[in-house]
């Protein structure tokens, strides 16, 4: 069998479980969301020296706002903080972030350091850090499909694939979720048609570099096919490519 040859270039993570991360330990949930962050500082260093071109993941879903409102509020405030606070590193190690979701129905404060991250930032390449934040997948083939009528464009998957939120990266190759759970949650619907699916029972603030190269040996180990199959791969020369590649 033929294996993935190079790391992934695109990593898509859903960080769950800072919940019961916190209630082992007797914490309010925030506390967990707060070890969360710790966590995702660490990734990101971690995917920087290993690489990876693209680390997009999962802050708030569309779906979040259903949670009690101290905790919304709470993962408002951790974002906003976050922003403050995290862009002057992030700047320094390279990092390009974007916001990925609904803006509206964002507090003004967060709305500007949203655009502020994103605008400091946006000269920077060595790592592509999609946030993604009061974003759920359905909201983003809905507003996709929306600016594709409103150009009165056809219908074609290239036109909508064009116009969705993470339009400027490749889909990614390997899309993970901690916390033990197995589904997608509304998360890349359209992106995740051909990335390599792990699911690891670590909650997100325990996910470590470890656990993150367990999930890349995963990755490695896996045969993309992209439709096609075995033995039509062993005999292409070139490796099949993304159906997006960028
Ligand atoms: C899911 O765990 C996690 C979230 C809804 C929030 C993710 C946020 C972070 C990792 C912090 C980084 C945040 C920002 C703002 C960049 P859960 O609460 O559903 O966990 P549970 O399933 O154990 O309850």
């Amino acid at each position: 069998m033929s294996v993935s040859q190079e790391g992934p270039n695109h990593i898509a993570i859903v960080m769950d479980g800072n919940g019961r991360w916190a209630s082992k330990r007797l914490l309010p949930r925030l506390a967990g969301h707060r070890q969360g962050l710790e966590s995702l500082r660490r990734c990101i260093a971690a995917c920087i020296e290993r690489q990876v071109k693209v680390l997009t993941v999962f802050a708030f879903s569309s779906e979040n706002w259903k949670r009690p409102a101290d905790e919304v509020l709470g993962l408002m405030d951790l974002l906003a903080n976050a922003l403050a606070k995290e862009v002057p590193q992030l700047l320094k190690d390279g990092v390009r972030l974007y916001f990925v979701g609904d803006r509206q129905g964002l507090s003004k404060k967060v709305s500007d350091g949203l655009a502020q991250g994103e605008a400091a930032t946006a000269h920077n390449s060595r790592l592509v850090l999609n946030v993604c934040f009061n974003y759920g997948g359905r909201w983003d083939m809905v507003q996709a499909a929306g600016k594709v009528a409103a150009f009165g464009k056809p219908i074609t998957e290239q036109a909508i694939t064009d116009a969705l939120a993470l339009a400027h990266v490749s889909d990614p190759d390997l899309f993970i979720r901690t916390g033990g759970e197995m589904r997608l949650s509304n998360f890349l619907l359209w992106q995740a048609a051909y990335s390599e699916l792990y699911f690891s029972k670590k909650l997100w603030p325990d996910f470590d570099e470890s656990a993150l190269d367990q999930a890349i040996a995963a990755f490695l180990s896996r045969e993309r096919r992209f439709g096609m199959t075995s033995a039509q791969l062993s005999e292409s020369e070139d490796r099949p490519k993304l159906p997006r590649p960028k």
